[in-house]
């Protein structure tokens, strides 16, 4: 149950990222201005179901830490805080407002509501851990969330509308510098945080903390596979539309399916991760 509604919380946070932080963030110049004015009504969509599916995802992993017999002061008060920025969100939005830095900001404090309520911040020595996977989980739902934006988003409006396809072409191009940044920054951080809860390379093979470890290393191994084929195969064609109409529209579709495999993997890597929080680490740590 407890991996679930984990499961659930990660991936409402990543949506939400996704939704909040890619237009502003990737499709800031004229190459990419139309698709981004035809997807915004999708995008408030998009916006206002992953605020209702995390406000739903915290309320239920509240109750499951009450349950728990955890910290009940400390997880009133983080749910208060998600409640809070939550709507604080809902009234950006309800007023017509697209105000990117405060929505970013937001989420970004979200995630660390998260991470403050994550196995870093029970180490005795708890905010450089916890810094650490605050930035490990921002940037992955930044990464993820392009990817799921793309899916939900994108994709659909670009095929309505063929001549927006060049703009979805230069939309993964501008996305690829975010998405490689966010591999070394995930990496990096990963490495720092798997130094403190995996104690031996036999603890690695031997715990199921460490062969979840495996696993979602291995799938990020194949996502950033996706990132790759979609730069340098996808992209160039979609960006020659002009010339190659049809061959554009049909790198489109075949981007359309690659693109729902990626969100797919994605799903399984936060399911790994969910994993690693609820079982016991590989070491005699917390
Ligand atoms: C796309 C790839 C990845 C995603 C989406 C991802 C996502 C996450 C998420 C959501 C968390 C939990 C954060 C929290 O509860 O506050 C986490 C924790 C963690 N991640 Fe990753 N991660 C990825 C790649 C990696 C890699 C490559 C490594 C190792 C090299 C790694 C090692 C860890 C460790 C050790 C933790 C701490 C888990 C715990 O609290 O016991 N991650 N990751």
């Amino acid at each position: 149950m407890s991996l679930l509604v984990r499961w659930f919380v990660f991936a409402a946070l990543v949506l939400l990222a996704g939704a909040v932080a890619f237009a502003p963030l990737v499709m800031r110049t004229k190459a990419t201005a139309a698709l981004r004015a035809e997807a915004a009504p999708a995008r408030v969509r998009l916006m206002r179901w992953a605020m209702l599916l995390a406000a739903v995802a915290f309320a239920l992993e509240f109750v499951v830490r009450l349950l728990d017999g955890a910290e009940a002061t400390r997880d009133a008060v983080l749910f208060a805080v998600q409640l809070a920025l939550l709507g604080g969100m809902a009234l950006v939005l309800r007023n017509e407002r697209d105000e990117p830095r405060i929505l970013v900001a937001a989420s970004a404090a979200l995630i660390l509501t998260q991470s403050l309520s994550s196995r870093s911040a029970s180490r005795p020595e708890w905010v450089l851990p916890v810094l650490a996977d605050w930035i490990h989980f921002t940037f992955a739902a930044v990464w993820l969330g392009g990817v799921a934006y793309f899916a939900i988003v994108l994709v659909p409006v670009a095929l309505r509308q063929s001549q927006l396809l060049s703009d979805l072409g230069a939309t993964i191009e501008k996305f690829s510098p975010l998405a490689i940044l966010s591999v070394l920054v995930v990496g990096l951080t990963g490495i720092m945080q798997s130094a403190s809860f995996v104690g031996s390379f036999e603890a690695l093979l031997n715990t199921d903390y460490g062969r979840a470890l495996l696993v979602k290393t291995g799938l990020f191994a194949v996502l950033i596979g996706f990132g790759a084929f979609h730069q340098f195969v996808i992209s160039p064609q979609l960006r020659a539309w002009r010339a190659r109409a049809q061959s554009a529209y049909d790198a489109a579709r075949r981007f359309r399916i690659s693109i729902a495999a990626e969100a797919a993997v994605s799903a399984l890597t936060l399911a790994a991760a969910a994993a690693m929080t609820v079982l016991p680490t590989a070491n005699l740590g917390p």
